[in-house]
């Protein structure tokens, strides 16, 4: 499944981000492994989605942009490949805001320069920022664990800690609710991905 070491990957990121960015990589692969084992998933693996999801946070525009424009499946209509693929086409706002971009690019990356071949950990990093309607457990635990990790101090932040500990779906629930009120405040577009993830944990969660 991985061909290195968690101690090689995790070398590797202290390498590529920043002292700051190193350490929030390293709170939210704890908080994963805190949610795995919560709930009945591979703490290790949970643990490497952490070390592993801004991999791409500190890297060019351009780069990045290389990485998800030459991904032929980014460029299919969004959703295409669920089920077969680890990467679902880009909505348009991914396509149109470089802050959205080190997610698949991170997915990218790790699948083809770290040669990872594991679906569920590329998927996971794939949607850390958007989220998506009917999860994978790896996904929820990634895209919580990076919302919820031990040093972000947002208001309420332990409330939604709380929530995703006890459990993920209605922990999904909640972080879309505040993310998508967050965009309404700040008069921010709204994901596709994002709109129909909470369509979905609304019933769900
Ligand atoms: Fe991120
Ligand atoms: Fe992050």
């Amino acid at each position: 499944m991985m061909k290195e070491s968690t101690e090689f990957y995790t070398c590797l990121i202290k390498n590529r981000l920043s002292g700051e960015r190193f350490k929030h990589s390293i709170k939210t692969a704890e908080m994963c492994r805190e949610l795995a084992e919560k709930h009945g998933y591979d703490p290790k693996k949970a643990y490497l989605a952490g070390i592993l999801h801004d991999i791409c946070k500190e890297e060019s525009e351009k780069e990045l942009k290389r990485l998800i424009f030459s991904e032929p499946l980014y460029q299919s209509p969004m959703k295409l490949g669920i089920g077969d693929s680890a990467v679902c086409g880009l909505d348009p706002l991914e396509k149109e805001i470089p802050k959205l971009w080190h997610a698949p690019a991170g997915a990218v990356y790790v699948r083809e320069k770290l040669e990872v071949d594991d679906t569920e950990l590329i998927s996971a990093i794939r949607f850390h920022t958007v989220g998506r309607e009917n999860m994978s457990k790896l996904e929820k635990i990634l895209y919580l664990g990076d919302l919820v990790e031990r040093s972000r101090d947002y208001p309420e932040v332990e409330k939604y800690r709380e929530y995703a500990l006890l459990d993920l779906n209605h922990g999904m629930y909640e972080a879309l609710k505040w993310t998508i009120n967050d965009c309404l405040q700040r008069k921010k577009q709204i994901s596709l991905y994002t709109y129909e993830a909470y369509n979905y944990y609304l019933k769900k969660g």
